[in-house]
């Protein structure tokens, strides 16, 4: 059968190293995933899409709340196969949201008048605001709470959560290189919900409930096309990759020395400390010493001002200049929200200040490298 999203195949960890050190403001570890025997193949570029499981004290809080037992058996809603609520609420549901379609249920089996009013009053369409605010601050567990005698059947309830998707993080070993084992370096998701400190529910599974070696990992490969090194090893690569974006570049490095590649590699990483935060160090620094990288790195916290991965890419604008003239791939990986713009945009400066272009001309020069499939991002 072939490994997809609906077939995926079960992994274990073999390795997990904390990669931050202490007095570190996050917490990001190395995973080392063992896939002998897995057929799982990949290149490097691609990441993995893993399934987690939810927290068990969060499942068993929640057949609490629901006054119900581990192993009552339910219909998986989606796959119309009996499972128990245990397995189903671990493996098979988002405990994170609640949809208004939750808050129907409820105001239809809820009997005391005023729970019953507050539902009501929440569904109405002229109150939409309020209820966005609700689902915003409730989870499904506040809402049992809230709610705890309303008798919702547990079929129903079971039915209103939504599924729990797989999560993705960038492969950051060549198999090339080492042939048995996947490698990933997965930040952990940290957020307060009612003044408490939670995580990101497949980060803390893979960061700290999968046991290594025992717990299985239902996983498959999620090909990037084009985010992969150019097919000419001798072509130079400039590769931008603050916090877990430099993952795949690391994938790259240990690829191109694998092959004999004899193109130059330079990376721009960031983070928040160089004391604390800086991720691969001695693999970063071996490559430097060996005249197999340029590097530069940009810690943000170190200092009273933000020095962030661009500041790095505009003090260095001339020598990035001529890596694009002589047909360097440019490469970007990590935040999507702010860091990918705004490394996107200081190339176009690059442009207008290095080939005298006006921005007009170097925003169509970058949005040219993307069409040759030289300029490409991974971001999330
Ligand atoms: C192509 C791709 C590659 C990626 N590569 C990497 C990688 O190499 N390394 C890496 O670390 N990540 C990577 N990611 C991100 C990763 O897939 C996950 O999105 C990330 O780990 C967070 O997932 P989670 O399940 O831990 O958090 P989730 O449970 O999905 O939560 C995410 C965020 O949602 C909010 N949230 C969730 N529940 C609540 C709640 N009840 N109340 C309030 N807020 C809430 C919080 O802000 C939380 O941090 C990649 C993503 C993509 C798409
Ligand atoms: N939704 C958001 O707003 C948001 C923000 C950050 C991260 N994330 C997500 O959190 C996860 C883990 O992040 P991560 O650990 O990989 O690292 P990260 O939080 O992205 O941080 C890595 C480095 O990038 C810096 N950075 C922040 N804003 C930047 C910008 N505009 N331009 C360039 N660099 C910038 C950070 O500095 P400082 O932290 O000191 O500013 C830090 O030094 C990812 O999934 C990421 O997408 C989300």
């Amino acid at each position: 059968m072939i490994i997809s999203k609906s077939h995926p195949v079960s992994v274990q960890i073999q390795e997990r190293l904390l990669l931050t050190q202490s007095g570190s403001t996050k917490h990001t570890f190395h995973l080392s995933l063992d896939i002998r025997n897995s057929g799982l193949t990949f290149k490097v570029g691609d990441s993995i899409g893993i399934y987690a499981q939810n927290d068990p004290i969060l499942v068993q809080h929640l057949i609490s709340a629901m006054h119900a037992d581990k192993d009552d058996r339910i219909i998986d809603p989606r796959s119309g196969t009996e499972i128990s609520l245990w397995d189903f609420l671990s493996a098979k549901a988002n405990l994170s949201r609640v949809t208004s379609s939750f808050l129907k249920l409820f105001h239809a089996y809820e009997t005391a008048h005023d729970k019953k009013n507050q539902l009501h009053r929440l569904l109405q369409t002229e109150n939409k605001p309020l209820l966005s605010q609700f689902l915003s601050t409730h989870d499904p567990l506040d809402l049992l709470k809230e709610y705890q005698s309303t008798q919702t059947p547990l079929q129903e309830l079971c039915a209103q959560f939504g599924p729990l998707l797989p999560r993705f993080y960038s492969i950051a070993s060549s198999p090339k290189a080492y042939p048995d084992q996947l490698d990933l370096t997965v930040a952990l998701s940290t957020f307060t919900h009612s003044g408490e400190q939670r995580y990101g529910v497949a980060s803390h599974f893979l960061c700290h409930l999968a046991e290594p070696m025992h717990t299985p990992i239902p996983s498959y490969i999620q090909s990037t096309p084009h985010f992969t090194l150019p097919e000419d090893g001798s072509t130079p690569i400039i590769m931008v990759g603050p916090g877990t974006g430099v993952a795949p570049y690391r994938a790259f490095l240990q690829d191109r020395l694998a092959t004999g590649a004899t193109g130059k590699n330079w990376l721009f990483f960031g983070e928040r400390n160089r004391q604390s935060d800086y991720f691969y160090e001695n693999y970063w620094e071996e490559l430097v010493q060996g005249n197999k990288l340029e590097l530069d790195l940009a810690f943000s916290r170190d200092q009273p001002e933000k020095i962030y991965v661009q500041h790095r890419m505009l003090s260095k604008a001339k020598q990035l200049w001529s890596w694009l003239q002589e047909g360097a791939y440019f490469y970007v990986c990590g935040d999507a929200h702010h860091m990918a713009k705004a490394v996107e945009a200081t190339l176009v400066q690059i442009g207008q200040s290095q080939g005298q272009m006006s921005e007009e001309a170097a925003k169509a020069y970058v949005k040219s490298l993307r069409t040759q499939k030289r300029y490409l991002a991974d971001v999330y």
